[in-house]
C-alpha cells in the first residue's frame, strides 16, 4: 500500500515536472531566427526521416495511408510531439519502439489558426520516454480542400481523358498533405510508396525512374536531406522524354515533344551551373510540365522542377524560369532560408544565379534584358509596398508567408548581389559563391548569419570596398541605396525609344524593327507606349504585331494589362479568352487588377472571373479574390468621400 502511494506521488511529481518543462515558452519578441509559421516543438524533437505510404483516391479526392516519422529527441524531459497539420483527418497515432514493439499513443488537436492550420499533439508514452530515437506512425487522410493539392478533372488536362493531381508545398502547405514538422529549418530524407490507378504514373521530388513500370505502385527514395516545403508529388497520364544524359522532361503525351524542344538547353544549363556554382548534388535533374492551373511559373522541387505549360512559347524565350528553378538546386535547396522572412536568401540569390546562367548560355544582352524587366517590376512594387516591407529582411512574425515573396525578395535581392559582385569583382565574388554553397551545404541560414558570413569572408577581406553598414542598408532599409547598380540594356533602350517615337507619330509602324527584337524587347516596347494612345492606334498595333493572338504568354500578359488599363475594348474578347487559357497567378492576376482599377470594369472583371475561376488553382483564386476585395473597399471609400 505504502509503496503504491510512493509510486503515485513520484508519478504525480514527475508529471508535474514534465508539464512545467513542457509549458510553451513565451515567444521572445523579435527573435529573428525563429520560424513563426510552425507549431512544431523542434526544440524537443527533430525529424530525420519520413516514410510515406499513400493511396491516391481520385474519386474521393483524397490521399490516405501512413506517415512514419523517425525522430530524434533533443530534450530529455519532453513528453509530447507537436506536428503541423491542416485539414487532415487523423485516424491513429502509434510509436514503434526500438525494441520493435508498437505502442498506441494518445493524440489531440490544439487550437486552429487560419494561416498556420492546426497543431497535432501526440503524447509520448512513458515506456519510451528515455529513448533517444523514436518512430511515430500516423494513419491519416487528406481533405479534398487540402491547400497543397489540386485534384484536376480530366477536362482541365491537355489530354482530357485522365484526372491529374499535383502538390505545391511551399510555403506552408506540406502540412495539408502530410502531418509533419513543417519548417524550412528542419531537413529530412524520405521514402515513399504511392499507389495510384494503374494507368497513371506518380512522380515525386525524389529518384524518379524514367523507365518505371506503369503498374500503379511506385516506390521513391530521397537520400538527400530536404526541408518539408520541397516534398512534392504529381500523378497523371505522365510520360518521359530525355533531354540530355542527366536531364529529361515529364508531361502528358500531348505536350511531350513541344516540351522536349522548348527545354532542350536544360542539360547545358546544368553543366554551366556546375562549372560556376559547384557540383550538382541531387543526381538527375528533370522537369515536369503541369496542367495550366499550376499557380507558379516554376517550383524548384528537388530532382524534378514543376513548370507551368505557359512557358511553351515555341521559341525557348521563356526558359529563364528553368534557369531559375535549376539555380535553386544551390540557393534554396542546398542552402535554405531558415525562416520565410529570409526568403530573399532563396529567391534573391536564385534570381542572381539565374542571370549568370542566362548570360553564359544566351549571351550578355539577353541577360541584361531580363535584368531590366525585373528592375522595372521592382520599381512598380516600390510604389505599392509599404516601406517596412521594402527591406530585404524585415522582421515578420505574422501574415501569410506565401505573400512575403513579392518581387522585393527576387529583384532587390538580385541587385544586392550584383552590387557586391560589381564592387568586389566577379573573380573574387565567384570564389565567395562556391565557398558559400560548400560551407552551408544541406544547411539553413538566416539573414543575420549571412551578413556575418559575408562580412568575414568578403567585406573584411576586401578592405572596405563595401562596408557592413552598406550591406545592412540593403537588408533593413526600404528602396535601393543610391549607389545601386541599375541594369541597362541597349536593345531595350531602343525599343523604348521606338515606342515613344511611334506614339507621337515620328515613325510608322512598318519602320519599327520588331522582328529584330526578342519577346522581351516587345514586352518593353508595349510597356513604354505613351499614355492616351487612340483606339485606332492601339488597333493598328494589335494587328501589326499580333499581340492579342501571341503564343508568348509574357507578351500577352503585358498587352492585356495595357488593354485593361487603357480600356481598349476591341480586345476584351481576346482578353477574356486569355484569362481562361492560363492559370499561372502572375499571368492572370494583374489583368484582373487592371480591369478592377480602371474605373469602369470592376463588375466586368468579376463576371470574367466567375467564368474562369473553375480553371484556376485555389491559391490563385484566393489571390484574385483579395484584388476584388480591395477594389470594392476603395470603391466604397470613394463613395463615402463624395
Ligand atoms: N519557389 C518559387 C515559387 C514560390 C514562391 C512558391 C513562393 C510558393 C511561395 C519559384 O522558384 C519561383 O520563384 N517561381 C517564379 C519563377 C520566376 C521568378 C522565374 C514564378 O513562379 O514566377
Ligand atoms: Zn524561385
Amino acid at each position: 500500500m505504502h509503496c503504491k502511494i510512493t509510486v503515485l506521488i513520484i508519478a504525480l511529481l514527475s508529471a508535474f515536472a514534465c508539464t512545467q518543462s513542457e509549458a510553451p515558452k513565451p515567444r521572445e519578441q523579435g527573435d529573428l531566427a525563429r520560424d513563426y509559421f510552425t507549431f512544431a516543438n523542434a526544440e524537443h524533437f527533430v525529424t530525420d526521416h519520413l516514410i510515406l505510404d499513400l493511396y491516391v483516391d481520385f474519386e474521393a479526392e483524397q490521399l490516405r495511408g501512413t506517415a512514419k516519422l523517425n525522430m530524434r529527441r533533443v530534450d530529455e524531459h519532453a513528453t509530447e510531439i507537436v506536428l503541423d497539420t491542416r485539414d487532415l483527418t487523423i485516424e491513429s497515432a502509434s510509436f514503434f519502439s526500438s525494441a520493435g514493439r508498437s505502442i498506441g499513443a494518445d493524440f489531440r488537436f490544439g487550437e486552429h489558426d487560419k494561416i498556420m492550420g492546426t497543431p497535432l499533439i501526440v503524447d509520448v508514452p512513458r515506456t519510451i520516454q528515455a529513448d533517444p530515437e523514436i518512430a511515430l506512425i500516423i494513419t491519416y487522410r487528406t481533405s479534398p480542400n487540402s491547400t497543397a493539392l489540386q485534384w484536376l478533372p480530366a477536362e482541365l488536362t491537355a489530354g482530357g481523358e485522365h484526372p491529374f493531381l499535383f502538390s505545391q508545398s511551399q510555403a506552408i502547405h506540406a502540412r495539408s498533405w502530410i502531418p509533419l514538422q513543417d519548417t524550412p529549418a528542419i531537413r529530412i530524407t524520405y521514402q515513399a510508396t504511392i499507389s495510384t490507378p494503374p494507368e497513371l504514373l506518380a512522380v515525386m521530388s525524389a529518384n524518379n525512374d524514367p523507365d518505371a513500370e506503369r503498374d500503379g505502385t511506385y516506390e521513391f527514395d530521397m537520400p538527400q536531406r530536404i526541408p518539408s516545403y520541397l516534398l512534392a508529388l504529381a500523378v497523371g497520364n505522365i510520360y518521359f522524354a530525355p533531354i540530355g544524359e542527366q536531364t529529361g522532361v515529364y508531361s502528358e503525351p500531348e505536350l511531350l515533344e513541344a516540351s522536349a524542344f522548348e527545354f532542350a538547353d536544360t542539360q547545358a544549363m546544368l553543366e554551366t551551373a556546375e562549372a560556376m556554382f559547384g557540383p550538382y548534388q541531387w543526381g538527375r535533374y528533370d522537369l515536369l510540365i503541369l496542367p495550366p492551373s499550376f499557380p507558379y511559373g516554376g517550383m524548384e522541387n528537388p530532382r524534378l522542377s514543376f513548370l507551368t505549360p505557359s512557358l511553351l512559347a515555341g521559341d525557348r524565350s521563356l526558359v529563364g524560369v528553368v534557369a531559375h528553378e535549376l539555380a535553386h538546386s544551390w540557393s534554396g535547396n542546398l542552402v535554405t532560408n531558415a525562416t520565410w522572412r529570409d526568403g530573399w536568401l532563396n529567391e534573391g540569390w536564385t534570381s542572381y544565379l539565374e542571370m549568370r546562367l542566362m548570360e553564359v548560355i544566351y549571351g550578355k544582352e539577353r541577360a541584361a534584358e531580363e535584368n531590366v524587366l525585373g528592375y522595372r517590376e521592382l520599381l512598380l512594387d516600390f510604389e505599392s509596398v509599404n516601406p517596412v516591407m521594402q527591406a530585404l529582411a524585415p522582421s515578420l512574425e505574422t501574415g501569410d508567408p506565401d505573400d512575403f515573396q513579392g518581387t522585393i525578395h527576387y529583384h532587390k535581392g538580385n541587385l544586392f548581389l550584383q552590387y557586391l559582385e560589381n564592387a568586389i569583382g566577379r573573380k573574387a565574388f565567384d570564389v565567395f559563391i562556391s565557398k558559400y554553397f560548400t560551407d552551408f551545404a544541406f544547411g539553413t541560414i538566416t539573414s543575420e548569419a549571412f551578413l556575418d558570413y559575408l562580412d568575414e569572408n568578403l567585406l573584411s577581406v576586401h578592405g572596405g570596398t563595401v562596408t557592413r553598414a552598406k550591406a545592412e542598408q540593403w537588408l533593413y532599409k526600404p528602396g535601393l541605396p543610391d549607389d545601386a547598380v541599375i541594369p541597362t540594356s541597349a536593345r531595350l533602350d531602343e525599343a523604348a525609344a521606338m515606342a515613344t517615337a511611334w506614339s507621337v507619330g515620328e515613325v510608322d509602324l512598318e519602320d519599327v524593327p520588331v522582328s529584330d527584337w526578342s519577346p522581351q524587347g516587345i514586352v518593353h516596347f508595349i510597356n513604354s507606349l505613351d499614355a492616351g494612345l487612340t483606339t485606332e492606334k492601339l488597333g493598328k498595333l494589335d494587328q501589326a504585331l499580333g499581340l492579342s493572338t501571341s503564343r508568348n504568354a509574357e507578351i500577352c500578359r503585358t498587352w492585356f494589362i495595357q488593354v485593361a488599363e487603357r480600356q481598349y475594348r476591341p480586345a476584351y474578347a481576346a482578353l477574356e479568352q486569355y484569362l481562361r487559357r492560363y492559370g499561372r497567378t502572375r499571368l492572370v492576376k494583374p489583368v484582373y487588377e487592371a480591369l478592377a482599377k480602371n474605373g469602369s470594369d470592376l463588375q466586368l472583371a468579376q463576371r470574367m472571373f466567375a467564368g474562369a475561376r473553375g480553371n484556376y488553382h485555389p491559391l490563385t483564386v484566393a489571390s484574385i479574390e483579395t484584388v476584388f476585395e480591395r477594389a470594392l473597399e476603395s470603391a466604397s471609400e470613394l463613395r463615402d468621400e463624395s
